[in-house]
């Protein structure tokens, strides 16, 4: 089923989310080369994504091919996660990822337990993250978290025994957000998908950030050194001296693309392609705005065609008089991270079996 049916049958002809400003490219612009490899997403079945690390390239690109047949088919009549139970433990702030989360549950007939801030749990008693865990086994059959501390993530496995999403943890990682990110490049450009790609169709990626102290910057970087035949180069526009920190410098080093950093988004922000922004850091115990010289605007010299990724929340580093011209695609990766933890929950809790036949036929029912 196209879009336009799936719109229909949701009834939003009226009110229409996908028409928001923006660009707004196809999902099938992703399935047009190859099919699904169902044995590639079944490496997902039973495990835990803490880090960006954990994938591969073509790990990455079944997840969004999945993710963009499920934004172009109608899928909820078949309640794939009928019966699954997600937790939803959010012990920081969050608009988009914990209601994309929750959206993509709800509109695949699974049902949620929610902790929408840490002071509703015992926590404000003074329990352990480990104890939580442990609770989280009888309650659940996924848990999604977010949590202001970096080590967060490895205290609540310590009891764990579900499959666990990192979904932003301190100023580490977030790398569903780096998943949602690659999805609305790769719909924007899919020929970004091939290994040999031209150096004229190879994009120059700028990066308006500090990947070392920005957890969704961070886990977007470490994701697009997996596309380095499609990057010509990244350039990283940042006031502090050392924006990568020892460990991301050394593997893009290492990943032989191009790089470099500068503090002047001038020299740089004619040539880009794909500009990455993001102000928001959060450092050790509170939120900072970093890098608050460097603001995109309706006047900044960018290129025609050149698209614009934002993790949001945004302060005023990105002028919303952008939001209605074709630079902005960062509308397109809030929606799209959707159909993406979509594609997570049903490869995770491995209910291919579950899909429509006709819309999924490389799975065997
Ligand atoms: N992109 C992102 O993590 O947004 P929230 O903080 O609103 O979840």
């Amino acid at each position: 089923m196209v879009i336009e049916q799936f719109k229909a049958s949701a009834n939003m002809l009226d009110e229409d989310p996908f028409d928001s400003t923006g660009l707004h490219p196809d999902p099938t612009n992703l399935l047009a080369q190859e099919h699904i490899d169902l044995g590639i997403l079944k490496r997902l079945t039973g495990q835990s994504i803490i880090s960006a690390d954990q994938f591969d390239k073509e790990l990455v690109l079944e997840i969004c091919k999945f993710a963009a047949l499920l934004e172009a088919t109608e899928i909820a009549s078949s309640r794939p996660l009928t019966g699954k139970i997600v937790i939803t433990a959010f012990f920081e702030a969050s608009t988009r990822t914990r209601l994309s989360f929750e959206s993509a549950v709800l509109r695949l007939d699974g049902k949620i337990i929610s902790i929408p801030t840490g002071q509703s749990t015992g926590v404000a008693k003074g329990e352990s993250l480990s104890d939580i865990g442990e609770m989280f086994n009888a309650y659940g059959d996924l848990v999604v978290v977010r949590h202001t501390d970096t080590h967060s993530i490895e205290e609540i496995m310590q009891n764990l025994r579900l499959p666990l999403i990192n979904a932003g943890n301190g100023s580490g990682e977030h790398p569903t957000q780096a998943l949602a990110d690659w999805f609305a490049i790769l719909k924007w450009k899919p020929g970004l998908i091939k290994e040999h790609i031209k150096p004229r169709d190879q994009i120059h990626l700028g990066i308006l950030g500090t990947p070392g102290s920005m957890r969704a910057v961070n886990s977007f970087l470490r994701m697009s050194i997996l596309f380095q035949s499609g990057i010509r180069k990244i350039s990283i526009v940042s006031e502090m001296a050392d924006p990568l920190g020892p460990e991301l410098a050394d593997r893009l080093e290492k990943s032989g693309i191009a790089f470099e950093i500068t503090n002047d988004i001038h020299a740089v922000q004619s040539d880009l392609d794909v500009i990455y922004v993001n102000s928001i850091a959060f450092l050790g115990d509170h939120y900072e705005s970093l890098n608050s010289r460097f603001k995109l605007n309706k006047e900044s010299d960018l290129k025609p065609d050149a698209v614009v990724l934002h993790p949001l929340a945004r302060l005023d580093e990105l002028d919303p008089l952008l939001d209605e011209t074709h630079h902005n695609l960062y509308f397109t990766q809030a929606h799209g991270a959707v159909f993406v933890r979509q594609a997570l929950f049903i490869a995770m809790l491995n209910r291919f079996d579950r899909l429509p036949k006709k819309a999924f036929p490389f799975i065997n029912h």
